[in-house]
């Protein structure tokens, strides 16, 4: 059966949040040169768009975890599969990442990224899914707070597919 995709979020929706966010960071880290790391492969279209639109100076690394198989469910564990390529010692770091669901991930990856002595370390997540937490994790700021749907779209995906929707989606068999 050929799935359909509901809309969740619209992208003007999406990217009106993402120009929110990107003023309030600026605001906030005013003569700093924020290093945004992006969790591969999901925070990529959130990566690109949150940085267009910051005035800071900019770097950016990215690091791949994964804790999900092909489907929809969570494996439980977390696998480095691509470390940073620099040191983040002294830096003010912001993980960027898709989706927050569980949270084992995250606080895998702010415990990892802790521990190397970065001058600040905050989380920064499109969205939140904060009825599916099972680990606590500090979130610096979020795009939306969803229910617990399984979505699609602006980088997240389903066995890889629909990561290149302009929206946040959700299937409906
Ligand atoms: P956590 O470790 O359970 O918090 O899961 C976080 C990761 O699971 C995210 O970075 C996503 O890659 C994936 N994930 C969680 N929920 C969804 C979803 O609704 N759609 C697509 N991917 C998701
Ligand atoms: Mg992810």
């Amino acid at each position: 059966m050929k799935e359909q995709i509901g809309v969740m979020l619209s992208s003007s929706e999406v990217e009106n949040r993402i120009s929110e966010m990107a003023a309030a960071i600026d605001k906030a880290y005013e003569g700093k040169t924020i290093h945004l790391i992006g969790i591969l492969k999901g925070s990529v279209f959130f990566m690109c768009e949150i940085a267009k639109r910051m005035k800071s100076p900019v770097t950016m690394d990215f690091m791949s975890v994964s804790s999900y198989g092909d489907g929809t469910k969570s494996s439980g564990i977390v696998k480095l599969n691509k470390d940073l390529d620099e040191s983040i010692e002294g830096k003010d770091v912001i993980i960027v990442e898709d989706i927050l669901d569980s949270g084992r991930t995250l606080s895998y990856l702010v415990k990892l990224l802790g521990e190397r002595k970065p001058a600040s370390l905050e989380v920064v997540t499109l969205l939140d899914k904060p009825d599916r937490r099972v680990i606590p994790v500090e979130l610096y700021m979020t795009g939306f707070e969803i229910p617990d749907r399984f979505v699609v779209g602006y980088g997240l995906d389903c066995a890889q597919k629909y990561r290149n929707l302009p929206y946040i989606g959700v299937i409906e068999q």
